[in-house]
């Protein structure tokens, strides 16, 4: 027998003896590729699921198993209410598990827990104006956003309205400009709020005058700029390109 063969069995006897998934087990067993099937998520106990939550919401999960250790999450604390910052920071890919009505009874007032939210999970709308909502009312206002709350909350920027971008510190959007071209589906008022912050004196001034640094990470900002300057975004990337080998 190869050694293998001897690790599944001896996996598989372990499993037998205690019916039970773990943590561990579904580390020693996870090949990397595939992520947690719901069966084997039903075999774990909720407080194996919590301690694991790290490890599973790694990858993208299906709706199914995401929905499933987002219930078992809700029971183990007892109600949404209870369920500590340090969960809700670590949920990842069980974010979108979360119904929007839910996000009433949840806090967005630290950046660790913003940071979770602010990554990009393809939330629908009503999920995304209510981790709004949340942020507004737990959160600081927007002319005291720094650049690290700029980088934590990432996406969630996308859920605000062009006026509340324009209240952001120029000096904030300028240190965190990189982060910000990486937006993904923001509208075009949100996008108008930063070109609006991208051109204060504090930060890059008018298009004409942006350097090939400034041309080449604006990102998501491009596609509202004019013609000549996105031609001159494509020539920048260009001579970017041929000076790295
Ligand atoms: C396995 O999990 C079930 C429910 O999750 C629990 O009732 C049972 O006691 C556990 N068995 C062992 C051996 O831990
Ligand atoms: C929010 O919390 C209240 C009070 O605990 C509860 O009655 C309500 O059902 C909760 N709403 C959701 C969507 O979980
Ligand atoms: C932007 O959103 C804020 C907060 O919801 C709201 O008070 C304000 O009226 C909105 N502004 C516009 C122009 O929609």
């Amino acid at each position: 027998m190869t050694l293998l063969k001897l690790s599944i069995v001896l996996i598989f006897i372990t499993m037998a003896k205690t019916q039970n998934f773990t943590c561990e087990d579904l580390l020693d067993i996870s090949d990397n590729k595939n992520s947690i099937s719901l069966p084997r998520l039903q075999t774990m106990q909720r407080k194996d699921i919590i301690t694991c939550l790290v490890h599973l919401g790694k990858k993208p999960l299906r709706s199914l198993e995401a929905d499933y250790i987002w219930h078992s999450i809700k029971i183990f604390y007892g109600d949404i209410a209870n369920i500590p910052e340090s969960i809700l920071a670590a949920l990842q890919w069980v974010t979108p598990a979360i119904q929007a009505e839910e996000y009433y009874n949840i806090t967005l007032g630290s950046i660790d827990v913003i940071q979770n939210f602010g990554k990009d999970y393809v939330l629908n709308e009503n999920q995304l104006t209510a981790v709004a909502e949340r942020v507004r009312d737990d959160f600081k206002e927007p002319e005291d956003f720094t650049f690290y709350d700029l980088v934590a909350l990432k996406q969630i920027l996308c859920a605000f309205n062009g006026s509340e971008i324009e209240r952001i510190h120029a000096k904030a959007y300028k240190a965190a400009f990189v982060e910000i071209g990486e937006l993904k589906r923001c509208s075009t008022d949100v996008l108008q709020g930063f070109l609006k912050l991208a051109t204060d004196s504090s930060a890059f001034g008018p298009p004409d005058n942006w350097d090939n640094v400034v041309l080449c990470s604006i990102g998501a900002l491009g596609e509202i700029l004019p013609k000549k300057i996105q031609d001159k975004i494509s020539k920048a990337k260009r001579e970017l390109k041929s000076l790295t080998p």
